[in-house]
């Protein structure tokens, strides 16, 4: 069985996917973690951002590896806390919107997805990537709660900066973000983590009869 769950920047997506395949004992896939990591080497080799060619053969070449917990690791380097700095923030858009990068990135998430019972997040996994998944989460937020929730982990930048990061970053990524049609939307604005959880639980339940 496959979840897909995707949303705009800071709905939660991340945090409920995790819990959600935690609860369910299903894996757990970060898609954006995948696009964060090939930026990561990009920088350090310095592959040019806009040579989609080079990152695609970068991307094919050094595949994102998983490991325990939220371990993130690509050419042999432990990446996990590089790829939630703010240079990759900034990077990370760029990378992501070429459509050869993203070619080799969705072959290997459906791969990935095949493995096993799995919730996949992103921006385009019930729409592109995972076009069959048996259940399609849109997660969605008011800016204000998102800004805030961006506040509690970040340390440093007022609410009102984090707001314009999520805006700037919504527009960034509105090319590659799709809300599938038969999606069923959660608004997690006045919700708890755990809420939203036993929510699409319930949802994934009602699905597997
Ligand atoms: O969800 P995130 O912030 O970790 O995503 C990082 C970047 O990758 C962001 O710019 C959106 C992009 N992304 C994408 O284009 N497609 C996905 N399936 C996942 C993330």
């Amino acid at each position: 069985m496959i979840v897909a769950i995707d949303g705009p920047a800071g709905a939660g997506k991340s945090s409920v996917a995790r819990a959600l395949a935690r609860r369910l004992g299903f894996r757990y896939l970060d898609t954006g973690a995948m696009y964060r990591a090939l930026t990561w080497l990009a920088l350090q080799t310095g592959t040019a951002l806009d040579d989609a060619t080079a990152l695609a053969r970068l991307a094919r070449e050094r595949p994102v590896e998983f490991g325990a917990g939220d371990a993130v690791a690509i050419a042999g380097r432990d990446v996990t806390a590089e790829i939630r700095q703010a240079e990759i923030d900034a990077a990370v858009p760029v990378v992501a919107r070429h459509p050869e990068v993203r070619e080799v990135m969705r072959e290997r998430q459906r791969a990935l997805g095949e493995q096993g019972d799995s919730v996949i997040e992103g921006r385009d996994i019930g729409v592109v990537v995972v076009p069959h998944a048996d259940l399609k989460v849109w997660l969605v937020a008011d800016p204000r709660v998102r800004a805030l929730r961006r506040h509690a982990e970040r340390d440093g930048l007022t609410v009102a900066t984090l707001a314009d990061e999520l805006r700037r970053r919504d527009e960034r990524d509105a090319a590659n973000t799709h809300r599938a049609e038969d999606a069923v939307e959660v608004d997690t604005t006045d919700l708890s983590l755990d809420e939203v959880v036993a929510r699409i639980e319930g949802l994934v339940r009602e699905r597997v009869g």
